[in-house]
């Protein structure tokens, strides 16, 4: 969108046009086969798998099917006055909007209460020890819950229990160590606190709440950090770029981190991220020439944690393939706790923000992933082979190979998208590479997956305002992608139709008035309609095409530059920075926050994506003070929503001594934690 058209939005605010891609697909499209989402389907086969066990009350797929009639169904039993209790839906509640603020605690909303499941420190497998902070160790970090929590997936085991899958994103060393801990022994500490977690849950007294259950009784309790072996998989396996001394055949690799992320499969195994992998790695001397334009590519300096102290791998001018080693989705079966993680190569190397999976009409699988980053792409991934429905074990076996070969696509933004409500937005998947072919000149297949950036570089296409998660809505087929901000647009990235925006208002303390600031600063919600004219929309994920549109425009209601689906602004809650999304079974949008541009804490959000309350943001929860909102998760029975609270307490003058925070108040300093938020 131009900046001459920024105005018109605002004029349109209440209408919507009919030309919508509903309409046009109502009326135009072939009749889609329904696609499914991660969830959904796991659901479905862990229903069939487990036949004597009740599954979590009212599956997701039941919850699908009910779709909008659930909603509508709400609103019809207000409007005759059935409607006796509350509702525990927590997509069809109703409830007041969570205020602005900046309380060192979670905000609910009204009606709504929160549990702490687990925090930092608390014994993830059955030897862990009891949590002592001020005697921590790495053998003792690498057995509990680690630091700073971000994707939360759920799978289910039974009627009661499922399994949480976690990311440990990255380390607040001057909040997790009193002042003078030796500096090698927290970098130590550090690696093991990085990574990820399985950690067995179970249905609390609450109708809604849910709770750790003891670890010296779960099968499937976990942990992966920075130094676990895991697998690597796909077409640039074993490339010599990926070779180090101590990996000859570049198949094996030590850990994983900047776990932000992820996303669950449809044969219920989790994605991970590895986003910002660049900065782990040290240089003792020079980097490799050879590898200067992939290096700067990348953002790699040699500046690193000093990781290299603990293990020479981290010293790219001794070991300088080690940074190729990282910047994959991961897979991981909580469900065999003995399978190594694997990295998918054919996903390609950027610093992945998540991943998720949707069924394509045909049973091909489709994965979008969004590289966060200024001015970085969207990809999506389309497999080689299809989808395999049965719950035998080897069609479970199958489907976790669908990641390893298939084509990679990066997309192009063109035409109007002047966030009218309308899809008038037109773009391409650009394909980069498959298994087998690479479509970039003068790359080979494993260049482009290990290069991914320098690939996606000579095909031309959008520079987004930093892609993070990006996912489908299990009901309407769209897919959403939250680009965050870029206080660069403007200057060193020009604006474009799906990047409009070069100033936007912000404050810096609540109560403040808005101020004109250069850049994207609040954020986006991009809706992209797979496929074009008589053939888009839901099951049309394998397109190359596709049509799209702002939904939001991020901000103060009171800024002009902000557009909420048509929705009347004096009735939506500010938001700002959106960073991770979900969905829920009626196919509302929750969209979890990082770095509120507006004076508040971050928070959690809804906001239905159809029908008439489409666009109406809602604050749900606001997260402690210094913290970023992750997660989230609507749990399968509708009744929870499972947020993790990362960095609490993270500014610049916190130490572990002066603590700006101290959520969840279990200690003298902070401690990041999973929570669930449920009806009261
Ligand atoms: Fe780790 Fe893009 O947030
Ligand atoms: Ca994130
Ligand atoms: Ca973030």
């Amino acid at each position: 969108m131009s900046p001459k058209l920024l105005p018109l939005i605002n004029t349109r605010h209440g209408s919507r046009s009919a030309k919508t891609c509903e309409y046009r697909c109502a009326n135009q499209c072939d009749a889609p086969t329904p696609n499914t989402s991660g969830n959904e389907e796991f659901q479905t086969l862990a229903q069939r798998a487990i036949a004597r066990r009740a599954m979590l009350t009212g599956s997701a797929g039941a919850m699908v099917l009910a779709g909008f009639g659930a909603q509508a169904a709400a609103a019809a039993g207000t409007a005759h006055g059935h409607h006796p209790r509350p509702e525990r839906n927590v997509g069809r509640a109703s409830f007041t909007s969570v205020a602005p603020n900046r309380k060192d605690d979670v905000v609910n909303a009204e009606g709504f209460t929160h549990d702490v499941i687990i925090r930092w420190g608390d014994p993830v497998t059955k030897r862990a020890p009891r949590f002592d902070v001020h005697h921590q160790t790495p053998e003792a970090q690498a057995q509990q819950f680690g630091y700073n929590n971000d994707y939360v997936g759920i799978i289910p085991l039974d009627g009661r229990r499922a399994l949480l899958s976690v990311n440990h994103e990255y380390t607040d060393p001057e909040l997790m160590f009193p002042t003078g801990t030796d500096e090698l022994l927290k970098k130590k500490i550090e690696m093991a606190a990085h990574g990820l977690a399985v950690v067995a849950i179970e249905k609390g007294r609450a109708k809604g709440s849910w709770k750790a259950s003891d670890p010296r009784r779960s099968r499937y309790n976990r942990r992966i950090t920075a130094s676990t072996p895991l697998r690597v998989d796909g077409p640039a396996a074993g490339h010599e770029l990926l070779r180090t001394k101590a990996d000859p055949k570049g198949t094996t690799i030590l850990g994983t981190f900047a776990n932000c992320s992820g996303g669950t499969t449809p044969w219920g195994t989790t994605l991970h991220g590895e986003e910002n992998f660049h900065g782990y790695f040290d240089a003792s001397g020079a980097l490799d020439p050879k590898q200067a334009d992939a290096y700067k590519r990348y953002g790699i300096t040699g500046q690193g944690k000093g990781w290299k102290d603990v293990d020479e791998r981290f010293d790219l001018t001794k070991t300088p393939n080690e940074a190729n080693r990282f910047g994959w989705i991961v897979e991981l079966d909580p469900l065999d706790p003995s399978a190594p993680p694997v990295k998918h190569t054919m996903l390609g190397r950027v610093k992945h923000e998540g991943c998720n999976v949707t069924i394509a009409r045909d049973g091909r699988v489709v994965a979008y992933t969004g590289d966060d980053e200024k001015g970085e792409y969207i990809y999506k991934f389309v497999s080689r082979d299809r989808y395999q429905r049965s719950a035998s074990p080897a069609a479970r076996r199958h489907n976790k190979t669908l990641l390893s070969a298939g084509t990679l696509y990066v997309a192009k933004f063109t035409g109007d998208g002047d966030a009218d409500g309308v899809h008038d937005g037109t773009g391409t998947w650009i394909p980069l590479t498959s298994e087998k072919k690479s479509h970039v000149p003068g790359m080979s297949v494993a260049e482009v997956l290990v290069h991914t950036r320098l690939a996606a570089d000579k095909v031309g296409p959008t520079r987004m305002d930093r892609p993070e998660d990006i996912e489908p809505n299990p009901v309407n087929g769209k897919i959403y992608c939250a680009l965050t901000n870029n206080s660069d647009r403007g200057k060193k990235f020009t604006t474009d139709e799906a990047n409009p925006l070069a100033s936007s208002m912000t404050r810096k303390k609540l109560g403040e008035p808005l101020t004109a600031t250069s850049g994207n600063r609040n954020g986006y919600i991009l809706e992209v309609t797979e496929g074009r004219g008589r053939s888009c929309g839901k099951g049309y994920e394998t397109s190359t095409d596709f049509t799209w549109d702002l939904m939001l425009i991020c901000g103060d209601p009171a800024a002009q530059e902000t557009y909420f689906a048509g929705f009347p602004k004096e009735h939506v809650s500010p938001i700002s920075c959106p960073d991770n999304v979900a969905f829920d079974a009626v196919g509302n949008l929750w969209i979890s926050t990082d770095g509120n541009q507006l004076g508040s804490n971050d928070g959690l959000f809804r906001v239905p994506t159809n029908g008439p309350e489409r666009g109406r943001v809602q604050q749900f929860l606001t997260v402690p003070f210094g913290a970023e909102t992750c997660g989230p998760l609507v749990s399968p029975d509708q009744l929870s929503v499972f947020t993790a609270v990362q960095h609490p307490g993270e500014t610049d003058d916190a130490t572990f001594e002066k603590p700006t925070s101290t959520w969840p108040h279990t200690d003298a300093f902070p401690r990041p934690s999973v929570i669930v938020s449920y009806a009261k």
